[in-house]
């Protein structure tokens, strides 16, 4: 018989619990691994909105910062991405493609690199 060594002490759980210190309001919910509050945007913007307007929504050439002065309310925002911008590329987003939710953390993070 070999006697293993099974020395499984000293490998820390450490770093969760300085995950769960910021973004006081919100408990976490982790039905996806980014859910939009604090360090970044929902994944439907990413896969949605990040290519115009950027991981952090500053924008590139024609496509402007958001929010931007038109967005400057979360009520503006969430209703100016339903509607859409007729004209430009800016298309109207359904409930199906970019929840409510997802708007809503969106436009607070947005916000604060702004
Ligand atoms: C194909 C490029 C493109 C994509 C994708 C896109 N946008 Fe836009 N967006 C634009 C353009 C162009 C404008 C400027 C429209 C205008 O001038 O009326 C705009 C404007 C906006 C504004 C208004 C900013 C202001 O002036 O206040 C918001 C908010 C916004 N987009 C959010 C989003 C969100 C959220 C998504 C994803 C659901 C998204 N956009 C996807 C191109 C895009």
């Amino acid at each position: 018989m070999t006697k293993t060594a099974t020395f499984f002490g000293t490998v820390g759980f450490m770093t969760v619990a300085a995950l769960t210190v910021y973004g006081t309001g919100c408990s976490s919910d982790d039905t996806t691994a980014d859910a939009g509050t604090g360090t970044s945007t929902s994944a439907a913007f990413k896969s949605n909105c990040q290519r115009c307007h950027g991981a952090e929504g500053a924008g590139a050439g024609r496509y402007p910062a958001i929010p931007g002065s038109k967005t400057d309310s979360e009520d503006k925002f969430v209703a100016f991405v339903r509607a859409g911008s007729s004209g430009t590329e800016m298309s109207a987003y359904s409930a199906s493609q970019i929840s409510d939710a997802d708007l809503k953390s969106d436009y607070a993070f947005l916000k604060s690199k702004r």
